[in-house]
């Protein structure tokens, strides 16, 4: 119970993140007689499995890049930071964000990814993710030290990559680009030092 209680931050991460892939999986057709066969239906109109599957999986890939980036903002204004949270959210960008992809692999190929320029910006995010992903633990942070920090700023650039992906879209993005926005603002140095200071002053008794 102690466990639950101590780590309940990342479990909630966790099971959010986890949830909506059942129905994802539920979407498609796993056969396993013949070797491994994944399908999908890809009939006409926007109701099709396959766009639902690339809008669901683009969604929460999104959703959870703009929490992630949030999370340093919410402790400037809030004082709260739990490191574990944070990389439970940053593992939830890239499961999502991959799932994505390896979506897009299956339906179209890998070349298709060249033929449109939304794909390529969405493919240099997904290959930042990638070490982003992989280094998303203790161990890599005690290695790498300076270093870790450098490499998670290319994370700026991975959600300016995938804003930039889902506005070439015409999909909802302006919502994403608001909160990232203001974000980036919190972080300035100038208001930064400023809303610290409030905070801490109002927090004195
Ligand atoms: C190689 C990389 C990627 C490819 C090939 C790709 C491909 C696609 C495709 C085919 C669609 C559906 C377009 C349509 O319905 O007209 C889509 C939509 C979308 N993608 Fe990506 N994508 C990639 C990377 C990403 C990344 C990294 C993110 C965000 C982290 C992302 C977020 C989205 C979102 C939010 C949508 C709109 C979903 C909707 O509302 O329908 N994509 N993508």
């Amino acid at each position: 119970m102690n466990f639950v209680k101590r780590n309940y931050g990342w479990i909630i991460v966790t099971i959010l993140a986890i949830l909506p892939l059942i129905i994802v999986f539920g979407m498609i057709n796993i056969d396993l007689s013949d070797g491994l066969s994944i399908t999908f239906d890809k009939g006409p109109g926007s109701e099709s499995t396959l766009d639902m599957l690339y809008h669901v999986t683009g969604e929460f890939a999104i959703r959870w890049m703009t929490l992630v980036l949030s999370c340093t903002p919410f402790f400037i204004i809030f004082g709260v930071t739990n490191l574990y949270v944070r990389q439970a959210m940053g593992i939830s960008t890239a499961i999502w964000s991959f799932l994505h992809f390896i979506i897009f692999l299956l339906a179209e190929g890998f070349i298709e990814t060249f033929t449109q320029v939304n794909y390529v910006v969405g493919l240099i995010a997904i290959l930042i993710l990638i070490p982003l992903f992989f280094t998303s633990n203790r161990k890599s942070m005690k290695r790498l030290r300076t270093g870790w920090k450098k490499l998670q700023t290319f994370s700026y650039a991975a959600i300016f990559l995938s804003l930039l992906h889902v506005a070439i879209l015409d999909k909802a993005w302006l919502f994403y680009t608001i909160i990232v926005g203001l974000g980036f603002i919190i972080r300035i140095p100038a208001i930064k030092h400023k809303l610290i200071a409030f905070r801490t002053q109002s927090a004195k008794p």
